[in-house]
């Protein structure tokens, strides 16, 4: 059982809550995993060419390029991304829109795989998940739990927080503020949600070694997506 966990924040190790997360949910799953950080890849989103109608592989030669295999291969996926204008970032954004190769006619390397989703903020998670979600359904993958958690905006780190009146410390806390290697947020500080990302690591490793029935799990995905669209169980659509 491999997992392919993958953390869309732009920012280097240190500094991001997002690979934070993502690498704790893998390391307890007890599978083997490939922890994938997308800082300083260049990943164009998909183009809408169709270049990959007829076999399934995305003809845009970049970083996303190697990764190609190794998406197609994992049995299980812990994808994770961060808010930048209460949206997913670009760079996972981009990743996840290469999927697109994907999704031609019968093809289903990715249908019923489980999936965590790890959504990060400065204030908000909420959009981050709802969009990762999203991407899994329409590619059949199940998500079987989310985590969520709070990171630094930058503004802590670009020196000039304190006194910039159009950034993230004056519009949540005010004038004022003092920042402080206490004060400067990040998951790794957070005990309730570091223990989520373990507990949820190890159901989705149990999930994996208890025989994951994928075709039942892209058939679930399957009628909920088509619910959203208003079809009924006994349409023939499904
Ligand atoms: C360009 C940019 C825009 C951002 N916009 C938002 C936002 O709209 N809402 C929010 O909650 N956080 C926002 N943030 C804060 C990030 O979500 C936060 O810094 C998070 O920790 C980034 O993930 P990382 O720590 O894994 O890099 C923004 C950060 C950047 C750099």
């Amino acid at each position: 059982m491999k997992i392919l966990a993958v953390s869309g924040s732009p920012r280097i190790e240190k500094r991001s809550s997002t690979l934070k997360l993502v690498k704790m949910v893998a390391e307890n799953t007890g599978c083997e995993y490939d922890l994938v950080s997308l800082a300083g890849k260049k990943i164009h989103g998909c183009m809408g060419c169709m270049g990959c109608a007829d076999d399934n592989i995305c003809k845009l030669k970049d970083d996303l390029t190697p990764l190609r295999d190794k998406i197609a291969e994992a049995d299980a996926y812990i994808l994770g991304g961060c808010n930048f204008f209460s949206t997913l970032n670009a760079s996972m954004h981009s990743f996840l829109e290469r999927w697109y190769q994907f999704r031609h006619r019968e093809q289903n390397e990715l249908w019923g795989k489980p999936a965590v989703t790890v959504s990060v903020g400065g204030v908000q998670t909420e959009p981050v998940a709802k969009i990762l979600e999203q991407f899994c359904m329409y590619n059949f993958i199940q998500v079987v739990d989310r985590v969520e958690g709070f990171g630094a905006a930058g503004c802590f780190y670009c020196g000039y927080g304190e006194t910039c009146k159009v950034g993230a410390i004056h519009a949540v806390h005010g004038d004022g503020f003092k920042i402080t290697e206490d004060n400067t947020p990040c998951v790794s500080k957070d005990a309730a949600c570091m223990e989520k990302a373990c507990q949820t690591g190890k159901n989705l490793g149990k999930i994996l070694k208890n025989g994951h029935d994928r075709s039942k799990a892209a058939q679930e995905v399957r009628e909920s997506l088509m619910a959203r669209r208003g079809f009924k169980k006994e349409d023939k659509a499904l």
